[in-house]
């Protein structure tokens, strides 16, 4: 693949769904050629099975003017995701953040999941990203596939904010979003299952019910009882993705979700990894220390300090 694949599949992505757009809106396109005609049997065909596709307008839409922005984003954005079959119905927005939405939505019955979290990132605001040198720092630029990328031409994109730059920029976060929490549910993690992803749009499984999405911890009063034993899992969670050398970089009350007993961590964009970042060390004790001043809530006695030695040190070996 070229050093620029990734950011021509993009364009192509959005060059297809143009093109798409433009055919169904010139005279003479199927649309527009129904009135007669026996040989147009088999065209009808396909025209029917895609206006399926191009009309959906999934429940929430629905409800929102035709003119507002959200309603032809969400449309986009999971519409690729109900043309393959994995998402019936968009029910309702979960949460709307200055970077992302998440909406929820019905798997469809060959996924063997009934709903589905859909985080859909708002392009525009992508510069608003936890995209700061901490986080990048040591990381490789890589394209949706996790695939290296370089080039003088990549970088002095991004670090002028073309549109070429946003569009790499876009690929590199939710990609790795994706990958990230693809490799930990692969090993354990209590995270939710990654679906797909595809431009701006990552699904996971949902957690929670039909009556309403899993609050987070910060939104939560845990029984007393159970205060030390998840504090146990999550930081078992920690020490498990150190073990993938990877490290939250945002973990804190926010960004864990409490659901029947359980825990979830959610929210990967920013996610570090351990061997190259020369901040690496300094986010973990962030993050513990955020669990931990949680915990204390609860009358929980922790030492953030010694509990990010006792994970690190390890990891780094004698000399590390
Ligand atoms: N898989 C999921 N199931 C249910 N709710 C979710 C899920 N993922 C995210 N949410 C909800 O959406 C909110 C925002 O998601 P998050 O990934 O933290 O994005 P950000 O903080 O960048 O907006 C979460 O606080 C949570 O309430
Ligand atoms: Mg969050």
């Amino acid at each position: 693949m070229s050093k620029f694949a990734a950011f021509e599949q993009f364009e192509e992505y959005q060059y297809q769904d143009n093109s798409r757009e433009n055919r169904r809106n010139r005279p003479g396109s199927p649309k527009h050629k129904q009135k007669n005609g026996r040989s147009r049997q088999p065209m009808q065909d396909i025209r029917e099975m895609d206006d399926g596709i191009e009309n959906w307008v999934p429940s929430y839409a629905k409800a929102l003017d035709p003119k507002h922005h959200e309603r032809q984003w969400v449309i986009e954005s999971v519409g690729p995701f109900y043309r393959d079959q994995i998402v019936t119905d968009v029910t309702r927005l979960v949460k709307g953040g200055k970077e992302a939405n998440v909406y929820a939505c019905t798997g469809h019955p060959a996924t063997g999941v009934d709903l589905i979290a859909a985080k859909l990132y708002r392009p525009r605001e992508l510069r608003h990203l936890k995209n700061d040198a901490v986080y990048k720092a040591g990381r490789q630029l890589r394209d949706a596939e996790g695939k290296e990328m370089k080039g003088r031409r990549v970088k002095l994109a991004l670090s002028k904010k073309t549109s070429y730059g946003k569009s790499v920029d876009i690929q590199w976060w939710i990609g790795n979003e994706y990958r990230t929490q693809t490799q930990l549910f692969a090993a354990g993690a209590d995270v939710p299952k990654p679906i797909a992803h595809q431009g701006n749009t990552v699904l996971m499984a949902y957690i929670g019910d039909e009556y309403g999405p899993a609050p987070t911890l910060s939104e939560v009063r845990l029984p007393r009882e159970e205060a030390a034993p998840l504090f146990q899992r999550i930081m078992d969670n920690v020490a498990l993705m150190l073990d993938n050398h990877l490290i939250h970089g945002d973990l804190s009350a926010y960004n864990i979700l409490y659901w029947e007993g359980g825990v979830y961590l959610i929210d990967f964009p920013q996610m570090v990894e351990a061997r190259h970042n020369p901040h690496a060390y300094e986010l973990l004790e962030r993050d513990i220390t955020r669990v931990c001043d949680y915990f204390a809530g609860y009358g929980l006695k922790t030492n953030p300090v010694a509990l990010t030695h006792s994970l690190w040190d390890p990891y780094m070996g004698p000399g590390g």
